[in-house]
């Protein structure tokens, strides 16, 4: 593991993150983890939506320290900032999600593994604190099962069900760089079983053919009732948009729901995570948390999010930068850095805690001329 105090210029905020991952990433690497699909307009989207509110401060509250802790599904945590799913650490740094996991119990997070993992469940369990388990919904049911089985033997507290692809987004930056993993690299959970593993097409990468051969795009609201009867597990959905898919979660049992749009990486033009959230919360009305993901880069962002209903926020692409830059200690030195610039918001805007935070902390940017 590289220290981090072995980083010669630490990054002082995650937009430096990126720019220091993407000058020691393989270029295959690189465009795997930034790459959005189509014009990668919701990937940019995300990011701007922020920009459309500002924060309207409270003064003279008295406050000495403030608390960034939060709970989530009962589960107390330091930050509201959980490690979001996401596939293939070891591309970033040779101990992948083994280091990814050990961060973010060193943060006090949660860690959400992904079914595109590098590592086997069991290997990386061990090294987690509070981690949940993201489930792609296989055509073949029973491998779906175990997966499901091996998770809650290892001890994931929630299953969080991916709900946007039915089929992989185009992303064509990995196909203009024909996006293969390296020699040694291999998701452990993936793998096609056998006589279903397909090579690429002439437009499309290896990887993709792959996702596309073993994902279940015939899924619908009704297979919940079967993913719940496969553990005692709480099951979240990931990858909601639209408010009356959130109220058809909420009475097929969900327990929380994730607003996302996969960082932009499956239907380009999708909404802005951030523009979605106020009607998911509204159509939640409370029965469930709700969380979002997409773009969040700054303690402002967790704010905004936060003061539009969100529970808490989850991050993607900075942790494989972290990763990328020092590995463990890149990713808990991102950790940090959010949970720092947060602490200091919260104080700033005269709030004790996220618990605090509520709507009218945020004014439109336009109201008041940017
Ligand atoms: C993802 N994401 C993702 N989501 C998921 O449910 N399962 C997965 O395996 C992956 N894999 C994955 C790989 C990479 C490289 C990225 C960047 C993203 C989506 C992820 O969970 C999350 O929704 C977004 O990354 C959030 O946006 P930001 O923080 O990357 O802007």
């Amino acid at each position: 593991m590289t220290a981090i105090d072995d980083v010669v210029a630490l990054p002082r905020n995650l937009h430096e993150y990126e720019t220091a991952a993407r000058a020691v990433l393989p270029p295959m690497a690189w465009h795997y983890v930034s790459g959005g699909s189509g014009d990668e307009v919701t990937l940019r989207g995300n990011r701007a939506a922020f920009d459309r509110w500002r924060l309207l401060p409270r003064m003279l509250r008295g406050l000495g320290e403030v608390s960034t802790a939060t709970s989530v599904l009962g589960q107390v945590i330091a930050l509201p900032v959980l490690i979001a799913p996401s596939g293939r650490h070891r591309l970033c740094h040779d101990e992948g999600e083994r280091a990814t996991a050990r961060a973010a119990k060193a943060a006090g997070t949660i860690y959400t593994m992904s079914t595109a993992a590098t590592l086997a469940i069991e290997e990386i369990a061990p090294e987690a604190g509070p981690w949940w388990f993201q489930l792609y919904v296989y055509r073949d049911r029973g491998l779906t099962r175990d997966l499901v089985a091996r998770a809650a033997a290892a001890g994931a507290s929630a299953v969080v069900v991916t709900v946007d692809v039915p089929q992989r987004g185009r992303r064509e930056a990995e196909e203009r760089v024909q996006f293969a993993m390296p020699p040694g690299v291999a998701t452990a959970l993936l793998a096609a079983p056998e006589g279903t593993r397909v090579s690429a097409g002439t437009k499309g990468t290896a990887v993709a053919a792959e996702v596309n051969a073993v994902f279940d795009p015939t899924l619908t609201w009704d297979d919940l009732d079967w993913l719940a009867s496969l553990s005692p597990l709480p099951i979240l959905l990931k990858g909601v948009l639209h408010p009356d898919d959130a109220a058809l979660a909420v009475e097929y049992g969900a327990r929380a729901i994730l607003v996302s749009n996969h960082g932009g990486r499956q239907l380009d033009s999708a909404v802005a995570t951030l523009d979605a959230l106020p009607a998911v919360v509204e159509a939640v009305a409370g029965r469930a948390e709700v969380l979002v993901d997409g773009g969040v880069r700054r303690g402002t962002d967790v704010l905004k999010a936060l003061a539009l209903g969100a529970r808490a926020v989850l991050i993607g692409r900075p942790i494989h930068w972290g990763l990328a830059v020092g590995g463990e200690a890149g990713v808990r030195h991102v950790l940090e850095l959010l949970r720092a610039e947060l602490a200091l918001d919260l104080m700033l805007c005269g709030l004790a805690s996220p618990g605090d935070v509520d709507r009218s902390l945020l004014v439109p940017a336009r109201a008041i001329n940017g």
